[in-house]
């Protein structure tokens, strides 16, 4: 098998900001519950005539131009979200055509905020067994389209965002050294959409009003969060034959300021070796980890031969944890 790396990074956030003190005029909420319980401070929403797709194709043409090749050379587009643009065609094909990347094949795969760890673990291995040399990977979401503002528990806590990831051969002994991937469906009600497929195709069914936005057992989650973070690192970090004194930056999923900082202790890392954008952006499911790891490398937090672990959970539910040598 050959050596795979991440080979070119973007990103895109929409321009509109929704900060808590907007949040506070929409729902019974404080800034200071906002900050002291999640971390957040305000979130982008995508303008009206924007689409997954659009914010997937702006961080695409980012990362395209970093890893310096062209559309065309792209053999597969991978989008992840829980938000695409409709159930079919996949977001990954509508964002192939604006790309031009014609040789490209391209799907979506859905595994909610741990999508992008999914997708950079399916990715590497086409090209790892040479069937294909570059592949584009994308975590891009509208989940304010998604998000019932008039519900405190869950409107605070998302954002859309997108970020891309191009993959590609590299020399040996640089790129993705291990993955740890993981799913535990029996916790598949706890953080859930129930409208949009097979069980109920639209928000009224058999004269039941079912709610197109997402349901989430915040505590459950959050248990699970924290339990899953620090583990799953540590088992893509065994895989790699390192240890948790190896790594050089951290990038965690997103989704509260808590679940991270109990993964830092348990892993005993300091913040500064951290990734941590949630006040600017909150959680932006699929997107959070890649549009992460593109400010990363956009601030120069990244240099060749780091050790970099990233970590993602969310609805399935769903887990992973990849290792890389920058
Ligand atoms: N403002 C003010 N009060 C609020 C708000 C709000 N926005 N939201 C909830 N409350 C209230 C609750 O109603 C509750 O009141 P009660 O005690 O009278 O019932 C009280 O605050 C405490 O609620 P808890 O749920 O115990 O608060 P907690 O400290 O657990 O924080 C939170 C809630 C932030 C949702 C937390 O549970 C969490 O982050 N969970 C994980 C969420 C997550 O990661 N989800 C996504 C993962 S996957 C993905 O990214 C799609």
């Amino acid at each position: 098998l050959r050596p795979v790396g991440i080979i070119g990074t973007g990103k895109y956030v929409p321009e509109r900001i929704l900060s808590n003190a907007d949040l506070e005029k929409m729902v019974d909420t404080t800034d200071e519950w906002i900050v002291t319980r999640t971390g957040m401070k305000e979130r982008r929403i995508a303008a009206d005539d924007q689409m997954t797709s659009d914010l997937a194709y702006e961080a695409s043409v980012q990362a395209l131009t970093a890893a310096g090749i062209t559309a065309e050379q792209l053999d597969l587009i991978i989008v992840t979200t829980v938000t695409p643009d409709m159930p079919f065609p996949s977001t990954a094909c509508i964002v192939q055509e604006r790309l031009g990347a014609k040789h490209a094949a391209a799907f979506d795969l859905s595994a909610a905020c741990a999508g992008f760890i999914y997708g950079l673990a399916t990715a590497s291995n086409y090209i790892a067994t040479g069937m294909y040399k570059y592949v584009l990977v994308i975590g891009a979401e509208t989940l304010s389209r998604i998000t019932d503002y008039t519900d405190r528990n869950t409107c605070i806590l998302f954002g859309d965002g997108a970020g891309a990831a191009v993959l590609g051969p590299v020399e040996e002994g640089y790129g993705i050294q291990s993955f740890e991937l993981g799913a535990d469906g029996t916790g598949a009600e706890l953080l859930k959409i129930e409208v949009g497929g097979s069980r109920c195709l639209t928000a009224v069914d058999s004269s039941e009003e079912k709610r197109p936005f997402i349901y989430m057992n915040g505590r459950e989650v959050f248990k699970f969060a924290v339990r899953i973070m620090g583990s799953a690192a540590e088992q893509a970090l065994a895989k790699a034959g390192k240890s948790k004194e190896d790594i050089d930056l951290f990038i965690p999923h997103q989704a509260n300021m808590r679940i991270i900082q109990s993964a830092l202790e348990r892993l005993k890392l300091p913040e500064e070796k951290c990734v941590i954008n949630l006040p600017n952006y909150a959680n932006t499911s699929a997107a959070s980890i890649p549009l992460a790891l593109a400010e990363a490398v956009e601030q120069g937090r990244l240099k060749r031969g780091d050790t970099v672990v990233l970590v993602g959970f969310g609805g399935g539910l769903t887990w992973g944890s990849t290792v890389l040598t920058w």
